[in-house]
């Protein structure tokens, strides 16, 4: 039996109903919600939820017309390893993705979702990532059996039935299909947070450019635009089209004269880019008139221009941004955008219909309910948010977006920023000589793991190359040759610099104090690029002494400047032995480039006092 589409008629992609159709025989749902994307129908999904459990109203005085949800607890974050790339050949995956024949994981898939919506709600999501109709976007549509994921994606991208009528008869789009995998028999009843915890399944069909899930509601897992096709389909497509999808923020400087310039940069998965994407210049920065604004805070899609720049926009259209450690101290733009038309998951409630995290407030509220729905009091032993608790909050909500960041033309980019989480080996800041070096830099770059991956041991060193391990789309070495490509083909590609926020002292105390001061790290990258800044050439490449950055209101020192910049020539070998490693894997794709580069590192790295910083106009042995 197969039940009625119902089509409503702006729907006139043949292409579209098709699949649709065929996805219901094969789920088998109870009913088709065809979603519109107006805010009475947001409201009703959401009140619907409310009574059934999954989303608590937060008490609409302190939280307008915002929600809590709690998850299963073996639901909570991105799951890697059950993550996939099916390529046609698997060499095309490459080693750093899992890979399974498109053929044998369809049969697998055709089961699991054979019958998998019986009892529920087939909610089809159109939606567009990017400006509705800008040429850059791209349009997908989200078949998903989750309220919850119908709702976020209202927030995180431009959805509803205007991406219909851009899609017209014959337009093009990226299939999704999203199951929770947990059919209702026979009026079986449903639970807070329905999931598979036997079986999950993120699946790309990169060629093919289709997208299926299966087994979990949460975040990259089940909100099928951000991860999945903004970045591992897209990054093919780019790769196939000569443009870039990446893990980064898209941020603006302005500078006391007025002039703006723009940076892409990418961290891993809860490594700052919402923090950095929204920060704060410090007093005194502010008074001189430095400024910055926000186009995003996790994806950028990358074009050329015709003036021989790259071109960044923001695919999503809202954050879905970690919640621990955000405050009014950390993050006061990410605090006010989640004021009100917010979705809070995995955070804590307090008795007054609030949410809460740790580091949210410096005192602890004396009483709350945990994200399990457990009673919490400061003390008891327990989280009371999860690590990976998340908001999702719409965009345009943030006090310091950037009045460009919906041009659909995109903003120019003037340079890249890559970092990690590093207690040890990397300093603070330093700046690639050239692209290819940069490049290199970037792909070799490391950082601890973290809660945003399920089932991982947190705080291992891995390579996390342009932080785009979890989320390319094909073979890493292809990766790295299209960087290189992308470079010789941009007339003035952005300069590439590097940082780590995270290096420790010896009683493991963050040596740098970060957030809203990294301005003043930020602040020489912009002066660089417009050649107004000092940098001096050591092993790594150029990096500031202590005079070339800008203290005025923070009380850090020389010496404190010398231990967040210093190198440890032995422990950089033993992070260019890690390169290789990283090489080793790659070999067979791996461009040549790299093992020339490498061995220009270690020469220089060789030749370098056993401690070493900047001083003067050279860099000096602080080994003793
Ligand atoms: P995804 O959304 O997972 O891609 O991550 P993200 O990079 O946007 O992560 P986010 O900005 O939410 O990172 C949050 C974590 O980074 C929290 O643990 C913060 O305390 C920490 N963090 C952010 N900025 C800084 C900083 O400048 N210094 C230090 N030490 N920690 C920071
Ligand atoms: C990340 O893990 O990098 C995220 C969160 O941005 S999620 O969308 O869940 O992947
Ligand atoms: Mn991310």
């Amino acid at each position: 039996m197969s039940i009625d589409l119902q089509a409503p008629d702006y729907v006139r992609n043949a292409e579209a109903l098709a699949w649709i159709q065929e996805v219901v025989n094969l789920c088998q749902p109870d009913a088709i919600h065809w979603c519109d994307g107006s805010q009475e129908e947001y409201d009703s999904l959401c009140q619907e939820m409310v009574e059934k459990g999954t989303f608590k109203r937060l008490n609409p005085e302190k939280r307008p017309n915002s929600f809590l949800a709690l998850s299963d607890p073996g639901d909570v974050a991105r799951v890697e390893d059950k993550t996939y790339i099916c390529s046609r050949r698997k060499q095309d995956a490459g080693p750093t993705n899992n890979w399974m024949d498109p053929k044998e994981m369809k049969g697998i898939l055709n089961k699991l979702f054979h019958g998998c919506m019986k009892g529920r709600t087939l909610y089809v999501v159109p939606f567009s990532m990017g400006p509705l109709g800008s040429n850059i976007a791209q349009i997908g549509i989200e078949i998903s059996d989750s309220a919850y994921v119908a709702v976020n994606m209202r927030i995180m991208t431009r959805m509803g039935k205007k991406v219909f009528d851009i899609l017209g008869e014959d337009g093009e789009f990226v299939p999704c299909l999203h199951s929770v995998g947990m059919p209702l028999a026979d009026g079986q009843a449903d639970v807070m947070w329905p999931c598979n915890n036997q079986e999950k399944y993120i699946v790309h069909f990169p060629e093919e450019r289709a997208i299926w899930s299966y087994g979990s509601g949460y975040g990259g897992n089940a909100l099928l635009g951000k991860k999945c096709f903004a970045l591992r389909i897209a990054s093919a497509m780019g790769q196939d089209e000569g443009w870039l999808a990446e893990h980064m923020l898209i941020m603006g400087i302005e500078s006391p004269d007025q002039k703006k310039t723009y940076v892409g940069a990418a961290f891993p998965s809860a490594c700052g880019k919402t923090n950095f994407a929204m920060l704060i210049p410090p007093p005194s920065f502010l008074e001189k008139g430095w400024k910055v604004t926000t186009i995003g805070d996790d994806i950028a899609w990358l074009k050329r221009g015709e003036d021989g720049k790259l071109y960044a926009i923001n695919p999503e259209a809202g954050y879905f941004g970690v919640a621990p450690g955000t405050s009014y101290g950390s993050n006061p733009n990410a605090m006010d955008s989640i004021r009100s038309n917010s979705i809070f998951t995995n955070v804590a409630l307090t008795p007054d219909g609030d949410v809460w995290w740790e580091g949210m407030t410096e005192e602890e509220p004396a009483e709350l309910t945990d994200w399990q729905g457990q009673a919490w009091t400061p003390g008891c032993g327990r989280k009371a948010a999860h690590p990976n608790a998340r908001f999702t909050a719409p965009a345009h909500q943030c006090p310091s977006v950037d009045p460009e960041w919906e041009n659909p033309q995109g903003v120019p980019i003037s340079a890249f920023i890559f970092g990690g989480r590093r207690a040890t080996a990397v300093p603070l800041i330093y700046q690639a000589f050239n692209w290819n070096f940069g490049v290199y830099l970037a792909a070799t770059i490391g950082s601890e793991t973290t809660a945003a991956a399920q089932g991982a041991s947190i705080g291992l060193v891995r390579r996390d190359p342009m932080a785009m391990l979890p989320f390319c789309g094909y073979h890493m070495g292809d990766y790295f040759n299209h960087w290189l490509e992308m470079g010789r083909n941009t007339p003035n590609p952005p300069r590439i610099f590097c940082v780590n926020w995270f290096r420790k002292g010896p009683n493991g105390e963050f040596l740098w104090p970060g957030f809203g001061e990294n301005m003043r790290v930020l602040k020489w990258v912009v002066e660089r690029v417009r050649g107004k800044a000092y940098g001096i050439e050591s092993p790594l490449g150029w990096m500031p002494k202590y005079e070339d950055l800008d203290w005025e209101g923070l009380d850090f020192s020389r010496e404190q400047f010398n231990e967040v910049m210093s190198v440890n020539r032995e422990m950089w070998k033993e992070e260019v032995l890690s390169h290789q490693s990283l090489f080793d894997k790659l070999y067979d794709r791996l461009p040549k480039e790299f093992l020339l580069m490498r061995e220009l590192l270690l020469s220089s790295l060789w030749r370098s006092p056993e401690r070493w910083r900047m001083a003067d106009e050279r860099y000096v042995d602080i080994s003793h």
